[in-house]
């Protein structure tokens, strides 16, 4: 072969390695689609606590203590948190005595969410995995009293769309826990992350305040803030009163079709089974 076919040849090669370890590994698919994003945590959901290497004390000092202490005038909280993965956010907040509430973790991948379920079992009386796209949340305005969102903004396709749902879901005084990923990887994500000094910007842009940003960890900056208006409502809601129809907003209400549990919508009557580890997929459609 020609020495400068051979040489472009590997050139070639090389860019292409270096854009598939770019949309691949560092952007973890968040250009190609949600679909590739599911995909690739649907196939790392095994390996991922091993990957991340939570660390108990950190979690429960960082995250869980905090969250705690701010729902505290709240005597059994309701708490969404949104890319729950596999189930940390529940797993900070239940470990914690104070915490009398209840947690309901959404995410889009189901393989995550079952190693959920299998990770937070003793705590199952107080736990609700929902099998759901983050971009369309099934649940009715000014529902939660806390809601939290680690380390999954920048896997989909507009931020600023996520967060105007986790903020339509909070009621008002209600908590906001949002990160947003800083550090040298973060360059690479245009349009997926929002610039260091902005983000308190961005956030001043949806009915919140008090807003205080602080680095939390290498790669990610963490932001608390409450929603503004006249505080009211609060604490544990059963799941029909507040769960919508992610395609037409209905009211949901409990179903048994031949044996099987689930959720029937009333407006449009599209069935939302639970399946067996418990996790309601309305994504199954
Ligand atoms: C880096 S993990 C973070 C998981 C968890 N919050 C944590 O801190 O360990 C990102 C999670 O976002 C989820 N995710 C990505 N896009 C999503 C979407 N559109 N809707 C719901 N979950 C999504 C992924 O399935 C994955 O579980």
């Amino acid at each position: 072969m020609n020495p400068a076919t051979l040489i472009l040849g590997l050139v070639g090669l090389g860019l292409l390695g270096l854009f598939l370890y770019w949309q691949l590994i560092i952007a973890e698919g968040t250009y190609l689609g949600p679909r590739i994003v599911v995909l690739l945590y649907d196939w790392s959901a095994r390996v991922y606590e091993r990957i991340k290497q939570y660390d108990t004390g950190d979690e429960q000092w960082f995250l869980g203590l905090p969250l705690v202490r701010a729902l505290e005038v709240i005597p059994a909280p309701l708490v969404l948190d949104v890319a729950t993965g596999t189930g940390r956010l529940p797993r900070a907040l239940m470990r914690q005595p104070g915490f009398r509430g209840r947690v309901i973790g959404l995410d889009l991948s189901r393989r995550m969410l079952r190693q959920a379920v299998e990770r937070t079992v003793q705590f199952a009386d107080r736990l609700t995995y929902i099998w759901q796209d983050a971009r369309r949340l099934p649940f009715d305005d000014d529902t939660f009293d806390a809601v939290t969102c680690l380390e999954a903004l920048e896997f989909t396709p507009n931020p600023r769309e996520i967060l105007r749902e986790l903020v339509r879901v909070l009621r008002p005084g209600g908590v906001l826990v949002v990160t947003n990923r800083v550090g040298r990887d973060a360059k690479l994500l245009p349009g997926r992350v929002f610039p260091r000094d902005q983000f308190k910007q961005v956030l001043g842009e949806f009915p919140l305040e008090g807003a205080k940003v602080r680095p939390w960890q290498v790669d990610y900056d963490l932001a608390w803030a409450i929603k503004s208006g006249l505080p009211h409502g609060g604490s544990i809601r059963p799941l029909p009163e507040i769960l919508r129809c992610p395609v037409c907003s209905g009211h949901l209400d409990p179903s048994a079709q031949d044996g099987a549990q689930g959720f029937r919508c009333t407006g449009c009557h599209q069935v939302y089974p639970v399946a067996e580890d418990g996790v309601i997929e309305m994504a199954r459609r």
